[in-house]
């Protein structure tokens, strides 16, 4: 039976000292310039204890941003500034991947280039908000912008574009990358087979041509840094970001799980459970659950390693998972939050503390980032000074 804490290969490469991942979390907090800072750096190194760490989700491309303040990884200047937050997590005895994403329709035209439209696999707008300038400077949630539809040629040069920044995280030192292909962003909008009206190579009523944009990106990704260094992150029944309910959701996940073992691809990352939003329930965003009898499917279908994360909450939990042998990691989000210390505190039983979700998002010092500390045997908190 494996222990949340034994070490293995991810991928048969990638040695993680435990089975425990810190699911990738867009905390915008980045300098001006999309630029990863000290202070991040400080936050990733004192989650280190962590078997892996995926970071927040990064911009390959001016284009492929839909959030102010989130990071990129196309500047020197943002390749040197996550070169520091890999060393500070390497020094601490951490693996670090770097999530790639491009928003494609989840933006708005004030965070692109020239306030152009952002980039859609169709014309269709997203009936959801993303966090930009609104007109008088401030920021805020505004509603996502109608978008335009990427042309073949497009979609095909933006396989180049991913390719650069998978050799722009090497370079900055990441142990590795994720394709976010989950939560309604670009991959996913191709992968919707309801979403993807597309007539090209691109699109239609072949799974093979939906999922062609994301395959050629993950063979491109695998070429670039080599077997075992590339994972993707999927939520097949995600309805987040106002994706439609997808009927050829398990016939897609099956295939890609296939396919994306055939690329040599180290990892599946599956988003079981989606963050509800204040008003909302899990329910809302979920068309149906991956259950145990899907996942054994993908379990079949994919050879490397699978990560599961949503919902899980305390060692026992995570362990149960584990107990199916169906997945071989799990991977805590919002834990990771106010518990620097995560591993430490599943292995030894201690409690958990909690995070007022109004330290999510968009603060630039400390607090509620990196201020939260270890936990300390004698009922006190300490500071740690990771500096
Ligand atoms: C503040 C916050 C930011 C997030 N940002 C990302 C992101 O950048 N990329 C991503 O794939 N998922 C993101 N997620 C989703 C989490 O990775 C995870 O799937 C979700 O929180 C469910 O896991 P949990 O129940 O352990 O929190 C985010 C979640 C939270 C709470």
């Amino acid at each position: 039976m494996i222990d949340l804490f034994d070490s293995f290969f991810m991928g048969g490469t990638v040695p993680l000292k435990n089975r425990i991942a810190m699911a990738p979390m867009t905390r915008t907090r980045t300098s001006d310039g999309d630029i990863p800072n000290a202070l991040m750096a400080t936050y990733y190194a004192q989650r280190a204890s962590a078997g892996l760490i995926v970071t927040e989700a990064t911009d390959v491309a001016p284009s492929s941003k839909g959030y102010a303040m989130t990071p990129g990884i196309h500047t020197d200047a943002q390749r040197d500034g996550w070169r520091e937050v890999t060393r500070q997590v390497h020094r601490h005895g951490g693996t670090i991947f770097l999530q790639l994403w491009h928003v494609g329709r989840m933006a708005h035209s004030s965070l692109m280039p020239d306030n152009e439209a952002p980039w859609g696999v169709t014309a269709e707008r997203a009936d959801a908000a993303v966090f930009a300038h609104r007109p008088d400077g401030t920021l805020g949630h505004m509603a996502a912008s109608a978008p335009r539809r990427l042309s073949t040629g497009e979609v095909a040069a933006l396989t180049d574009t991913f390719a650069s920044a998978c050799a722009d995280a090497r370079q900055a030192g990441f142990d590795g990358v994720e394709l976010h292909a989950a939560n309604g962003y670009l991959f996913d909008q191709f992968v919707n087979s309801v979403l993807n009206t597309r007539t090209d190579r691109y699109g239609g009523s072949r799974v093979e041509d939906r999922t062609r944009f994301l395959l050629d990106v993950a063979a491109a990704a695998v070429r670039e840094l080599g077997p075992g260094r590339v994972g993707v992150r999927l939520s097949p029944f995600g309805r987040f970001n106002a994706m439609p309910a997808d009927p050829l959701a398990e016939q897609t996940l099956l295939y890609l799980a296939r396919e994306l073992g055939r690329h040599g691809v180290a990892y599946l990352h599956l988003v079981y459970e989606l963050m509800p939003t204040e008003n909302m329930e899990v329910a809302e965003f979920t068309a149906r659950h991956l259950d145990h009898a899907l996942l054994a499917k993908v379990r079949d279908a994919f050879p490397w390693t699978i990560i599961w994360c949503g919902g899980f909450t305390d060692r026992a939990g995570a362990q149960n998972a584990l107990d199916t042998g169906l997945v071989d990691v799990i991977a805590f989000g919002r834990p990771y939050i106010a518990n620097p210390d995560l591993a430490e505190r599943l292995r030894n039983g201690w409690p958990l503390a909690a995070a007022a979700r109004s330290a999510y998002y968009t603060r630039r010092d400390a607090a509620g980032y990196t201020d939260f500390a270890p936990y300390a045997n004698d009922g006190t908190t300490t500071r740690e000074d990771l500096q």
